[in-house]
């Protein structure tokens, strides 16, 4: 079972009325869709509108559980504790967070409903996939409820230093929540290396490489011994990862280490070899007027990507000669996101005057500089445009992963393209042959673009063929396999055994 605050469709109001189910925003759907679809099982999760109750239905041949919001909690925990208080913080505080009691309370209550909707279908000792920030209290409330459940937590986004995450007023509950899980997984050896500070400095409990022991207290396994007296399957279920600790008393050990996501590469490799999304990449140079070089940004309109960053330095190579908006263009694709949000309104008129200004400065006619696109694609055209551009620029701030990166690099069949990746997010540990950035260093970002555009043909393919064996050899379904490897292996807690 999957459990994330969103299924892998939205329901959407269209026109006159009419409504329809449309693939969600960013990497969490995108990552994961393609591994539900070759599993039986089913997926718990929010249909993003509020007071609005589903029965379960099927969608692409996977199970989908809604799980309905009202709009007082769409705005307390969705908007409000999700993303303006555990988003900013978990990006290292970009934008500075809000902390609310009345979010917390709305954020408790959200995450009893997600783990109630999981308990109500869960079978004796069923494998429960508990997804990214906006459910962390859920492992836990799994674990008291059942003990025979084998839990598993993704976080998709960067867990904090210790310095940031302890200004949560509720950090303790946050990490007592995650430590209900079996298998902790983060997207970097940093988060999981502050996951476990943040664990020795809250709790004190013992922490060695990629273990760490929980003691269970006598409430707690009087819990486990009841649910096995009483429930046949679950009866060896409980001895699961069990044993007694340095100090004489009982622990269960929880594994929390690195599991870089991915995407499904060969999907895009499949899109990319098809002759009208080639059509359509060389329609798409054209309509830009046949400029010299391409470069490409896609993200969601997010303060943690950098988007300023890439027009400023841009906006400076126009300004300087080193470029002209004949010869070079920028295209941005901005998809809309969470658009109550203040920061991320503010955002977009920030985004907004910087273009119109960088337009209006250095356009010429027929040739804007920039073209802005605050919409959503299709992934057809999505990979259309990865064929059409030059440069890709991948610039955040703070990133769990950037699957936006992958995605290009799986897509260049013809092994041509530079990327160029901000060292902030997650892909850079993996994509070493990109152009790595430091986005905040506004001269090293020209100088990286100016490289990208003079960088020999032989060079750029060098650097996109190891790029793509990485990619297509550490896809998306290897990583959801090493997850469940380690969540379902009886053995993560012997030392001999470390995954490190
Ligand atoms: C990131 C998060 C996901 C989230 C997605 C889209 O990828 O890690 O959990 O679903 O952004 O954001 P939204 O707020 O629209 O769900």
């Amino acid at each position: 079972m999957i459990v994330s605050n969103r299924l892998p469709v939205d329901h959407v109001s269209g026109e006159g009325g009419t409504a329809e189910w449309r693939t969600s925003p960013g990497g969490l759907v995108a990552a994961l869709e393609p591994v539900m679809r070759q599993r039986d099982g089913v997926w718990i999760g929010w249909p993003g509108l509020a007071d609005q109750e589903f029965e379960p239905f099927e969608a692409d041949g996977i199970d989908l559980i809604p799980v309905p919001l009202s709009a007082a909690e769409v705005e307390d925990y969705y908007e409000g504790f999700s993303n303006d208080t555990l988003w900013p913080l978990y990006h290292d505080v970009i934008s500075p967070p809000s902390f609310h009691r009345e979010w917390w309370e709305a954020y408790q209550r959200v995450n009893r409903r997600f783990a109630d909707a999981a308990l109500a279908v869960a079978a004796p000792n069923a494998i429960v996939w508990v997804h990214d920030y906006q459910l962390q209290l859920v492992p836990k409330m799994l674990r008291d409820a059942r003990p025979d459940l084998i839990i598993g937590f993704f976080n998709h986004i960067p867990f904090p230093a210790y310095g940031i995450y302890s200004q949560l007023p509720w950090r303790r509950q946050i990490v007592d929540g995650l430590l209900g899980a079996d298998v902790v997984g983060f997207q970097r050896v940093a988060d999981g290396g502050n996951f476990a500070r943040a664990v020795r400095r809250l709790r004190g409990y013992e922490t060695r490489g990629n273990i760490i022991s929980v003691p269970i207290d006598d409430a707690a396994a009087a819990i486990d011994g009841a649910a096995a007296d009483a429930d046949e399957p679950t009866a060896e279920a409980p001895m699961r990862h069990r044993s007694v600790g340095r100090r004489g008393h009982a622990i269960r050990t929880v594994l929390a280490r690195p599991f870089p996501i991915s995407i499904d590469a060969q999907e895009y490799q499949r899109l990319a070899a098809d002759p009208s999304i080639r059509a359509r990449a060389a329609e798409i140079r054209e309509e830009l007027g046949n400029p010299r070089v391409v470069m490409l940004g896609v993200d969601r309109l997010d303060y943690t990507k950098g988007i300023r960053h890439r027009m400023k330095a841009f906006g400076e190579l126009l300004h300087d000669g080193a470029v002209s908006a004949e010869d070079v263009v920028l295209v941005q694709v901005a998809s809309p996101s969470r658009e109550r949000v203040d920061a991320y309104a503010q955002l977009r008129d920030e985004v907004e005057v910087m273009v119109s200004r960088i337009n209006g400065d250095f356009s010429e006619l027929g040739h804007p500089a920039i073209h802005y696109l605050h919409q959503g694609y299709p992934r057809e055209e999505m990979v259309a445009l990865y064929l059409a551009a030059d440069i890709m620029l991948v610039t955040a701030l703070r990133d769990g992963m950037n699957l936006v990166a992958k995605e290009y690099v799986a897509s260049r069949t013809d092994q041509d393209g530079v990327l160029i990746l901000s060292e902030f997010a997650g892909a850079s540990d993996e994509l070493r042959q990109a152009l790595l950035v430091n986005p905040h260093d506004i001269d090293g970002l020209k100088a990286a673009i100016v490289q990208a555009m003079e960088m020999p043909r032989r060079e750029r393919m060098r650097r996109m063929r190891t790029l793509r064996k990485r990619v297509l050899t550490h896809d998306v379904q290897r990583w959801s396999a090493t997850f469940l490897d380690a969540l379902t292996r009886e053995d993560h807690h012997d030392p001999a055994n470390r995954l490190d």
